[in-house]
């Protein structure tokens, strides 16, 4: 696990919800509306790979089918049992695997919807891309979240929750063109591309991927 992954064990999940749901953050309702759009866009009918899920916002969208695997994945094991709290009864088969994406293992062609939102800011993208290549059907998709980079301000933002200071120096912004050559690169290609902005003058961008 590289220093970002080791960071994020010391977040406390109370810090984190708590930041992400700031109204001066504003992303923990973005995110959740953003999955859904995507979800509905984009319904999975064989499985769903959520990577970098933390305590399970937006999973409250995932569709009740019991023909649909649904995977959870992250590093910090104490968001995943949150996960499960929040949404194990309504979702009596959804999968947790509390690893580095980078050490994940599933089956080729395992998800038709695999989504990642605020992940690729602390992990390699490419090689994330490669490995998710890999778990796609031929007619899935991949759907991204990024931080749009913005001179105008920090990369995480000020917040009165202390446990989520510490990964200001292991975030590091991926410019979505950037990210969009690298995926290009790992064999998929781009479907489509949002600008999403957010208080503080920050902004999201939401892309979406299908195998070339
Ligand atoms: C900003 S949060 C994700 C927000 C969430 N996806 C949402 O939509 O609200 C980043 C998450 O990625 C996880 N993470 C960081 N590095 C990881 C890695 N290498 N493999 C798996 N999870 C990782 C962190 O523990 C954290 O839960």
């Amino acid at each position: 696990m590289n220093e970002a992954g080791r960071r994020w064990l010391k977040v406390p999940a109370a810090d984190y919800d708590g930041h992400m749901g700031l109204e001066s953050v504003g992303q923990t309702q973005k995110l959740s509306r953003i999955f859904a759009d995507l979800l509905q866009q984009h319904p999975p009918k064989k499985g769903i790979a959520v990577l970098g899920c933390a305590t399970g916002n937006g999973f409250e969208h995932i569709p009740n089918d019991k023909m649909v695997r649904v995977v959870g994945v992250d590093v910090n094991l104490n968001y995943l049992h949150l996960l499960k709290e929040r949404h194990g009864e309504r979702l009596r088969w959804l999968e947790t695997q509390c690893c580095d994406v980078l050490r994940c293992q599933f089956p080729e062609q395992a998800f038709d919807h695999i989504h990642a939102a605020l992940l690729f800011e602390y992990t390699d993208p490419k090689a994330v891309l490669e490995k998710v290549r890999q778990w796609l059907t031929d007619s899935g998709v991949l759907s991204v979240v990024l931080q749009h980079p913005s001179k105008a301000v920090g990369t995480v933002s000020d917040s009165p929750f202390p446990g989520v200071k510490i990964l200001h120096d292991v975030i590091t912004l991926v410019p979505p063109d950037e990210f969009i050559a690298l995926a290009e690169g790992a064999g998929l290609t781009m479907q489509s591309r949002e600008h999403v902005p957010l208080p503080q003058g920050k902004a999201f961008e939401v892309l979406v991927f299908k195998p070339a």
